[in-house]
């Protein structure tokens, strides 16, 4: 049987540091445990536009659709503000989530005992917290028609976008909330704006009739977003699973982010539907955008990167022992005081670069499979 095969897509900023740490990982599962993949590596964002003068050249972009899995770092730099909106890097990014069509974004918040001091919310808050968001990755105001900037009647200009949601793109979504939730604490809170757009009625009605008809069994609560917000940072224990659109979740998800101390321990999965290999198309990179203000400094937080892979581990390739492996080892390295830059609280611990806070990590791997 083939290997598995990945598409690693370092980036920009501090893209290609962590995922340096993260190729390290790889190849100690081909080293260590057996579990060889393919990799292939190729530009997205600015440093694509570097080369072809887009941020996703067609090229990468059958490489994505044709491998396992996409790893990806992250994309965008102040150097490429000054481009026009069709070529930023942003726009690598958001083409992969849409030709590939990974309409459901699952990004875990999860708050390991060794940070719960760490977080700017006090320690009882978020001391154990374990919430997974479920964000809509491909429809809403982020790819809805009309769109543009077009002249006014009034000698200004008028900045448009649209907010639309299909009963199919909603129903999708809610199903693999749902599906998340089973294997989870059994609960979902939906997330819209139902009291004032028309998308968010429908929403929450498509929601509710996808558990009515096929998740009875799943407790089903329905929050307007702003409220969420509220509750996410009041008591976000009260969470299992959350379910929204592509912009509540784009929010509510890096709020989320800081109730585990930093943006820098959060993955992502980007997932589509399951295609003739069994495995569902997918995409994964950490939360965290590209940092250009550490870039090349050392600094970076490689854990959401490697946190990435673990998820891709279990999501597609069904080796979730294995990314259960991975995810022990952050929890030892952490528990042990090895912090980068942005884990370094009051406590204090020993500083470590991206480097150090790659190898602590296969440490720790290594010292598992020996124990
Ligand atoms: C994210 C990011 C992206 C988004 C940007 C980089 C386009 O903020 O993945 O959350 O807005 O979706
Ligand atoms: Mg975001």
């Amino acid at each position: 049987m083939a290997n598995p095969s990945l598409l690693v897509l370092p980036g920009d900023g501090i893209g290609p540091e962590v995922m340096a740490e993260v190729k390290k990982i790889i190849h100690w599962f081909g080293a260590r445990r057996g579990i060889h993949f393919d990799v292939t590596e190729d530009l997205v964002g600015g440093a694509a536009y570097d080369v072809h003068g887009v941020p996703l050249s067609d090229a990468t972009m059958q490489k994505a659709m044709a491998v396992d899995a996409v790893l990806l770092g992250a994309v965008g730099g102040p150097k490429y503000d000054v481009l026009d909106f069709s070529v930023k890097p942003e726009r690598g990014l958001l083409r992969l989530r849409k030709e590939m069509d990974l309409f459901s974004n699952l990004r875990p918040a999860r708050c390991f005992d060794a940070l719960a001091d760490f977080s700017s919310l006090k320690k009882e808050v978020v001391a154990g917290l374990d919430i997974v968001i479920v964000r809509e990755l491909t429809g809403g105001v982020y790819f809805g028609e009309p769109r543009g900037i077009f002249p006014d009647n009034e000698g200004g200009r008028v900045g448009v976008n649209t907010q639309r949601y299909t009963t199919n793109e909603i129903r999708r979504v809610a199903r693999s909330a749902f599906e998340l939730a089973r294997r989870r604490s059994n609960r979902v809170c939906s997330m819209e704006k139902a009291n004032v757009m028309e998308s968010g009625i429908l929403w929450r009605e498509e929601v509710q009739w996808v558990h009515d008809h096929e998740y009875p069994d799943v407790a089903l609560s329905h929050m307007y977003a702003d409220n969420g917000a509220m509750q996410l940072v009041r008591w976000p224990k009260q969470f299992d699973v959350i379910v929204t659109d592509n912009l509540f979740g784009d929010v509510l998800s890096d709020c989320a982010a800081m109730l585990t101390g930093s943006l820098g321990m959060l993955p992502s999965a980007s997932l589509g539907a399951i295609g003739p290999n069994g495995r569902p198309k997918a995409l994964y990179e950490p939360v965290h955008g590209s940092a250009p203000d550490i870039a090349g400094t050392g600094k970076a937080n490689p854990i959401a990167c490697i946190l990435s892979f673990a998820m891709a581990l279990r999501y597609s390739f069904d080796l979730g022992a294995e990314a259960a492996r991975v995810e022990a080892a952050v929890e030892k390295v952490l528990a042990d005081g090895v912090r980068t830059a942005d884990l370094m609280g009051p406590e204090g611990g020993t500083p470590v670069s991206t480097t150090g806070m790659g190898a602590a990590v296969i440490a720790a791997l290594d010292a598992r499979l020996e124990a």
